[in-house]
């Protein structure tokens, strides 16, 4: 029940009417029978600079943040975490005694998502990310720590700096972190990530960014969209007998995270699936 008691989280976002966030951490938080509650704000970027001070001055707990907020919202924030400094973008506050502490639980979310359905850890794979993006950021520079690893993007010049910038933050050779074009070779490649749109609803019939004959059926294949959630890339993994991962789990496990950053208690994870596969279906 919402009473005078009830804490409050919210997502940062514009626009944010399509997320799940508020879905999942709700039913999540009922679950715990913790007194919270999630809102999402639709924040305008020339707004973005009174949040911080605001949210402080009423007392709310946390946020999460989205496009295209992540990267701007940081420098309202008085302590940034080490692993979203390297990111550089922020996805998850937590304010506390008066302090605003940011940080990015995306990468780390893709990896345990991948490990969980793996069911070993990821260590000295080779691994190609499409896309150079927010998301591609996050999983790339995670992954990074312990694979080796390629960028390819359609706009290779972006490929190039995020993978001199990983080299650079994480003293990796030209060898560990390559890039390329959306047309890279993949021999010897283990792991292939989708994080580009391509393939996202309501463009869900468009040609894949790889095909069944590229791949091979001990390769894994992971897409980090979750709408739909069998998207044109994982029909293909499943055609070369491929194992297809979609992204409803990096979803779960990066707000998994965040929801201990907030509350300090551990979400029941399959509590949150459910709650997103009954609104998925809903629609
Ligand atoms: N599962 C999760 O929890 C989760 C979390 C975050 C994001 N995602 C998903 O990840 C995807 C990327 O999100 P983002 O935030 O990283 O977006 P973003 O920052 O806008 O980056 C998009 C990337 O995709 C590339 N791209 C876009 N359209 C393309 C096209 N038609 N052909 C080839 N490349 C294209 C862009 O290439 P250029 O550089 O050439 O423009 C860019 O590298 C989205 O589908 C999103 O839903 C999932």
């Amino acid at each position: 029940m919402i009473n005078a008691k009830t804490k409050l989280i919210g997502l940062l976002g514009h626009p944010v009417e399509h997320s799940f966030s508020p879905i999942m951490h709700n039913a999540a938080f009922r679950d715990k029978n913790l007194n919270y509650v999630y809102l999402a704000f639709d924040v305008l970027p020339e707004n973005l600079k009174y949040v911080i001070d605001g949210a402080k001055a009423m007392g709310i707990v946390g946020f999460n943040v989205t496009i295209p907020h992540k990267i701007e919202i940081m420098k309202y924030l008085d302590e940034i975490d080490e692993n979203a400094k390297l990111i550089g973008a922020v996805n998850t506050i937590k304010i506390e005694n008066n302090k605003a502490v940011g940080y990015n639980t995306d990468g780390l979310g893709a990896r345990m998502a991948l490990e969980e359905e793996i069911g070993k850890k990821v260590e000295n794979k080779n691994i190609i990310i499409y896309g150079a993006g927010g998301a591609a950021r996050a999983v790339a520079f995670e992954l990074a720590k312990n694979n080796n690893i390629i960028i390819a993007n359609r706009t290779v010049e972006k490929a190039k700096n995020l993978a001199e910038e990983i080299r650079e933050k994480l003293n990796k050779t030209e060898e560990e972190v390559k890039y390329s074009g959306l047309d890279a070779n993949l021999d010897g490649i283990d792991i292939i990530i989708n994080a580009t749109p391509i393939g996202m609803y309501p463009n869900v019939d468009v040609k894949p960014i790889v095909k069944a004959e590229q791949m091979h059926k001990d390769m894994v294949v992971m897409d980090l969209i979750y709408n739909p959630l069998e998207t044109v890339l994982l029909k293909e993994a499943k055609k070369a007998g491929a194992k297809a991962i979609n992204g409803l789990g990096m979803l779960i496990y990066q707000g998994a995270i965040a929801f201990e950053i907030w509350t300090n208690e551990k979400p029941n994870i399959e509590v949150m699936k459910n709650a997103i596969i009954n609104h998925l279906n809903l629609k």
